[in-house]
């Protein structure tokens, strides 16, 4: 029951009275319904602007005989304010509907059918093999997770890719280094942090003998060229750096289908580029081979150097391709920094001048920069924040919060970890993704505020009181008792949530299911202050506010799940 179709739904009727022939239906009605700013305002508000023109009348003589037809059990009352209609939904009235229709289903309030039989290709997190995984890879993997699940949620099918960036020269000449320096007990005590040292040891010895560059050279040529030796100790690397990080990503429960990565690409890359030569997209420049793009003011995209080696590029462009023709996908989402911008663009421009016109579906889900306790990171500086850390430093303090607030709490660190984790993911997908991020620990581990525990513990709040709920199940609940401006305010957040998800998934933004997570958060705290759940004497209206607090804890724990973050039952 979406109270939005059905307010959409009487509109129309009235419209059908008022206006013969005007061919308004329920949906651009509901398409054309906005959500007032002031409560006084009403619940949802219809501009009656656009209609002016083609019903050639003034947008508040429209309202009017609008709001003189508008009728039905879940409209109060309508009010004509310039032109736009006003509708004040009956009290009560909402409550039974909607909250039977969110218990009816469990799990499932906001999920729906509307992907079926399409395809969503997910790229994120993306890592680089031998390198740390550190905060700056936070967005993509959380972003890229959370859409995954909002696109399942909607029925599509999701395929979850993480692009490895396993090529590239510098590999040759950490192979170099650990020929030279390394041992594979050291490598596999250490680490990624063993790999990054052999190759910072490469840089510091190449300075001063530069010689070792081009044995560094030579070995990434082994690679290239299928050398057994030089292949054994790559992947070997590659597995290191997966067991390294796939830590991480149990933690914050992350999974994908594939992990494909630019060398899978090796072999798939000559055939784009003999298409792209056969359509006269290539031109010679410098010895390079480029696409010329400045018709659409961008730079050319290098997509063969001088030497013949590959670029970036060049990978995306057979690995764009390569899911295409396995995925067939209606949209390929690439979860990546807006640093990244020029490429995705030129990325995608080089596919539509190929003349493919299933580059419409690709997009670039681009997100800002994190920086940690108000400094930027960088490398450079030695100012790094390793995600493990940090996520075992919130577990930690979580833990800390709890062993103070209830040390009584039975799986205290299981719960330290939902709840540190969580605080730091939803911290992470609560601005629009192009805000950066400033990442502070007294705002992510608050439990006041627009914080992950939070809300988390509003969920647990609504838990507890069902705990105690007494045995109703022989009675008839009066929802007539959730007519007051609390209980409306909550009911509100419940019947939009479905909608807020599905503009969450057109516009890739899962900040606003975690925003409209937390108001529904806030609305139930105002309502659970206000009102006495378990009134003695009442049953029919215990019951009621039982289910409201049931239904409330049902949409929180999906909120939370589209955003990657559990939800206790106690904390
Ligand atoms: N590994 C790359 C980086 O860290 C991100 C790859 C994104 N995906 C892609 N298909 N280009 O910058």
């Amino acid at each position: 029951m979406d109270m939005k179709q059905i307010i959409a739904g009487r509109i129309a009727d009235a419209a059908a009275a008022c206006f013969e022939g005007c061919g308004l239906c329920a949906k651009d009605v509901a398409g054309m319904l906005e959500i007032p700013p002031e409560k006084k305002m009403g619940d949802y508000a219809l501009p009656c602007f656009r209609m002016s023109k083609t019903l050639h009348k003034a947008p508040q003589m429209i309202a009017a005989s609008l709001a003189e037809r508008c009728a039905g059990e879940e409209i109060d009352h309508v009010e004509v304010v310039g032109g736009y209609l006003n509708v004040f939904v009956a009290r009560g009235c909402m409550a039974r509907g909607l909250i039977e229709a969110v218990l009816s289903q469990p799990g499932r309030w906001g999920a729906s059918d509307i992907g079926k039989g399409k395809t969503v290709c997910l790229d994120y997190s993306s890592i680089n093999i031998a390198k740390r995984f550190h905060i700056g890879h936070l967005s993509t993997t959380m972003i890229g997770h959370s859409l995954k699940r909002i696109y399942d949620f909607n029925g599509y099918t999701t395929v979850g890719i993480n692009h490895l960036g396993d090529w590239g020269t510098q590999f040759g000449k950490m192979i170099c280094a650990y020929k030279k320096w390394g041992n594979r007990e050291d490598v596999e005590r250490g680490g990624v942090q063993a790999m990054v040292d052999l190759y910072v040891r490469f840089h510091q010895e190449a300075e001063r003998d530069p010689a070792l560059e081009d044995e560094g050279r030579a070995w990434f040529k082994k690679i290239e060229d299928g050398d057994p030796e030089a292949l054994e100790i790559f992947s070997w690397f590659k597995e290191v750096t997966l067991k390294d990080t796939q830590r991480v990503y149990d933690m914050l429960g992350v999974t994908f289908d594939s992990y494909a990565g630019e060398s899978f690409y090796n072999d798939k890359m000559q055939p784009v580029v003999d298409e792209l030569r056969e359509k006269n997209l290539l031109t010679k420049s410098q010895g390079a081979e480029v696409v010329m793009l400045d018709d659409y003011g961008m730079p050319p995209a290098i997509v063969l150097r001088s030497d013949g080696a590959t670029l970036y590029i060049t990978r995306d462009l057979a690995a764009a391709y390569y899911r295409h023709n396995t995925y067939h996908f209606d949209k390929c989402l690439y979860v990546v920094a807006y640093q990244q911008n020029l490429h995705f663009r030129q990325l995608f421009k080089i596919i539509e001048l190929m003349g493919n016109d299933w580059y419409k579906g690709m997009e670039h889900v681009s997100f800002g920069m994190v920086s940690y306790e108000g400094r930027a990171l960088s490398t450079r500086e030695g100012y790094i924040v390793y995600l493990e850390d940090l996520l075992n430093k919130a577990v930690e303090k979580a833990r800390e919060i709890i062993e103070e607030k209830s040390p009584n709490l039975p799986n205290k660190d299981e719960v330290a970890r939902q709840v540190g984790v969580g605080a730091v993911v939803y911290f992470d997908l609560h601005n629009d993704r192009n805000k950066d991020i400033d990442f502070r620990w007294e705002r992510a581990l608050n439990f006041d505020g627009e914080t992950g525990p939070y809300v988390q513990y509003t969920h647990a709040r609504c838990c507890s009181v069902l705990r105690k709920a007494p045995d109703l199940s022989d009675v008839e609940p009066d929802y007539g008792v959730l007519c007051d401006d609390e209980a409306c305010s909550v009911l509100l957040l419940i019947s939009r949530f479905p909608e807020i998800v599905r503009k969450a998934m057109d516009a890739n933004e899962p900040s606003m299911i975690t925003r409209h997570t937390t108001s529904l958060a806030q609305a139930y705290n105002k309502y659970y202050f206000e009102h006495r759940i378990m009134e003695e004497g009442d049953p029919a209206g215990t019951l009621a506010r039982l289910n409201l607090t049931r239904a409330v804890a049902d949409v929180i724990r999906t909120g939370l799940y589209l955003i990657g973050v559990e939800a206790p039952e106690r904390m």
